[in-house]
């Protein structure tokens, strides 16, 4: 490994002279010179970088011989390390780009991926694995698989459960695109029943411990949190726009959201990124990459949703960063301020701990991100929280609001740009000769290093450079999702599963001329605070919620199961008073009773299910008593899920 290195130094060097640009000690004092430089390495690694990360996605991918059709291999690499395989959270991150992509220039190549890719993961989803199966879902968590879309039998930590919702916000934004082009029932007939697979799981197993990205820790993840949080309330808005609808998304995406708080650390001025793992700062780029992958445009700054200009994001910013500075030597004698190499968490000590291409790129990207914004509302706000992250760049900094038109904006707005700018130009100063991104970089001598040719190495690189030139994702209508209940609580819904078994698209669905509404448009900035009852985004907050209560409980001939609870409409606990439950759903292998009551939105309760036998005796369930909180959000129908307390 170290023998290579020197060698590949010098490839770096050579890199320079070729693509032109100057040394970042130069640069680091010119914005001017550095955003030049930037500028000719984005126009010359652009197509490397998507021609490489075409080659691998199999069938016809130059480097994934043997890969099925639309399956995306991490890397080519089969030895040291072997990445021959197909992960779900990186090929849905790579499609997620690819639609990106597409969506923003129609292409049909693209177009051809993204169908090979849908109906790959419409097959996967149905291979029984380690994780489980598709029956009841458990299957959807398993985070990686053979690339002729077999099961990996192997060891692993499973299951990861970012990857079903990754999946679901990839697919979701095709079908937004075929909406949009006026196909909608291509994208209710083929696409929606993969995605209400994956949306199922997540409303099913979210609040259970999982395994994070780096596939190292088992406890709670940021960024899969975050992710579950995206995929549930995009997937309400796309189910509405294909006229139907997503209950349990409903239901769950508050209690995601609210949950999601609890990664962030007031009193450290940080994310942590796992919880429930010991050993750890918490510093990771699972952070940044969280924050830039729920990234919308429409909802401004807000820190509920640690969008990438809010304040804890950009504390958090600095923080991941800094934690890189004094480790490593690549990284020496670089100022505060000044853009640095960024690896995966300090204390990371696989093949000895170094930067990832994506976790650099990352940082850029989150910073282009709230360069769009700004521009966009025309002002930059400075809190307590954020104000350690601008004194780095403009050490007169202080906490306010600072209009377009003024000086202090425009100084603050140049030097993020420039920060970001430096960032990408690490990437250029250590990126291998020929263009090639692999997954790491040494600490020491800034080789590349580990798995050559990383797939998410390149969507890392095109996503952060088309935020570099202001191509915006579209909305995931955060707007709709961005309020917290007034209180967390562990609820979930059991799913229903079903393979999805139409995977035939039409040909050409080309795009519509007048129907399509363009990606790049920036929609409207509009903020919603929690304490508005309506919001700007298109829906109004609900004021009265029918509640579906399910619980599942097996029962004989004759008993019927009923709830009574501490309000009016639950009785006041006289069980004389109580509502009854149906068993109309009812099923020896699904016991479920169902009765759906309307509820003032935000009214928390507390309640009990009751057996009442023939002969009017009643059983009462154990404790404790539930505990329910009616979401405050647009949605008018929710569903709570319980079993029997025995
Ligand atoms: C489940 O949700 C509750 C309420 O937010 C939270 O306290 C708990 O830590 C969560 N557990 C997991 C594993 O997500
Ligand atoms: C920690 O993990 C345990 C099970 O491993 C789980 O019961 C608990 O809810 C988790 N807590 C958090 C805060 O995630
Ligand atoms: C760069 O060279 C390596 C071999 O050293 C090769 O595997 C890789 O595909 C090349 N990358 C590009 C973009 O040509
Ligand atoms: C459940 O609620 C009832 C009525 O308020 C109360 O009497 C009972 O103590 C509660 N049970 C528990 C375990 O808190």
């Amino acid at each position: 490994m170290h023998a290579v290195s020197s060698l590949l130094l010098l490839g770096g060097l050579v890199v320079q002279s070729v693509f032109g640009w100057p040394p970042s000690e130069h640069a680091r004092h010119s914005g001017e010179i550095l955003k030049r430089s930037v500028d000719s390495f984005v126009a010359t690694e652009s197509p490397i970088a998507l021609r490489s990360l075409l080659c691998n996605i199999g069938a016809g991918g130059c480097h994934a011989s043997g890969a099925s059709p639309g399956v995306v291999i991490a890397s080519p690499s089969k030895s040291n390390p072997d990445y021959f395989y197909t992960w779900t959270r990186d090929a849905a991150l790579v499609f997620k780009c690819i639609v990106d992509t597409f969506s923003n220039e129609y292409s049909a190549d693209l177009q051809t991926h993204i169908q090979e890719y849908i109906a790959s993961q419409a097959k996967l989803q149905g291979v029984s694995n380690p994780s489980g199966s598709l029956s009841d879902g458990s299957g959807l968590g398993e985070p990686k698989f053979n690339v002729d879309l077999t099961q990996f039998t192997g060891a692993w930590g499973r299951p990861q459960r970012d990857g079903p919702a990754l999946r679901a916000i990839a697919l979701i934004n095709y079908a937004k695109w075929l909406v949009a082009n006026g196909y909608t029932s291509t994208a209710s007939n083929i696409v929606w029943p993969i995605i209400k697979n994956d949306l199922a799981y997540v409303a099913q197993y979210w609040n259970q411990t999982g395994f994070d990205l780096w596939e190292e820790v088992q406890g709670s993840s940021f960024f899969t949190v975050a992710s579950q949080h995206r995929s549930l309330v995009e997937g309400k808005a796309l189910a509405k726009s294909l006229g139907t609808s997503c209950d349990f998304c409903d239901a769950i995406a508050p209690q995601v959201l609210c949950f999601l708080q609890r990664f962030w650390s007031p009193s450290s001025g940080y994310i942590i990124a796992n919880i429930n793992t010991s050993g750890r700062s918490g510093k990771d780029a699972n952070t940044i990459l969280g924050s830039i992958h729920t990234f919308d445009p429409a909802v401004g700054c807000d820190a509920n949703t640690f969008q990438p200009c809010s304040d804890r994001a950009l504390a958090n910013h600095k923080v991941v960063t800094d934690s890189f500075r004094s480790i490593y030597s690549v990284n020496s004698g670089i100022p505060q301020g000044s853009a640095v190499a960024v690896g995966r968490y300090p204390e990371d000590s696989y093949y000895n701990g170094n930067p990832w291409y994506l976790n650099t790129l990352a940082a850029a990207e989150q910073l282009y991100d709230a360069l769009i914004v700004w521009k966009n509302q025309g002002s930059i706000t400075i809190t307590d929280t954020s104000l350690p992250f601008f004194k780095d760049l403009v050490s007169s900094a202080s906490t306010g609001t600072y209009t377009s038109g003024s000086t202090t904006y425009t100084t603050l707005y140049n030097a993020v740009n420039a920060y970001a700018d430096g960032y990408v130009n690490v990437v250029a100063k250590y990126i291998q000769s020929n263009g090639s991104l692999a997954e790491q970089y040494d600490r020491s001598s800034g080789a590349p290093l580990s798995a050559a040719d990383l797939t998410w190495s390149y969507a890392a690189f095109l996503t952060a450079t088309a935020r570099r030139a202001g191509i915006v994702p579209s909305s995931w209508n955060a707007v709709s999702g961005n309020t917290l209940p007034n209180s967390c609580y562990a609820t979930s819904v059991q799913g229903t599963y079903s393979s999805a078994t139409s995977t035939n698209f039409p040909s050409s669905q080309t795009p519509q001329t007048g129907i399509q509404s363009s990606t790049t448009s920036l929609p409207p900035t509009s903020v919603t605070t929690t304490t508005s009852t309506t919001t700007t985004g298109g829906c109004t907050t609900a004021t009265s919620v029918a509640v579906t209560f399910n619980e599942l409980v097996t029962t004989t001939w004759g008993q019927t199961i009923k709830i009574v609870g501490n309000i009016d409409a639950l009785g006041n606990w006289d069980t004389g008073k109580a509502v009854a439950l149906s068993a109309s759903g009812y099923t020896s292998t699904n016991p479920v009773w169902t009765a759906t009551i309307k509820l003032p939105a935000g009214q928390t309760i507390q309640y009990k299910y009751i057996n009442v036998q023939t002969d009017g005796s009643v059983r009462w369930e154990a404790d404790p008593n539930h505990t329910y909180s009616v979401p405050v959000t647009c949605a008018t129908a929710v569903t709570k899920s319980d079993k029997w307390q025995a």
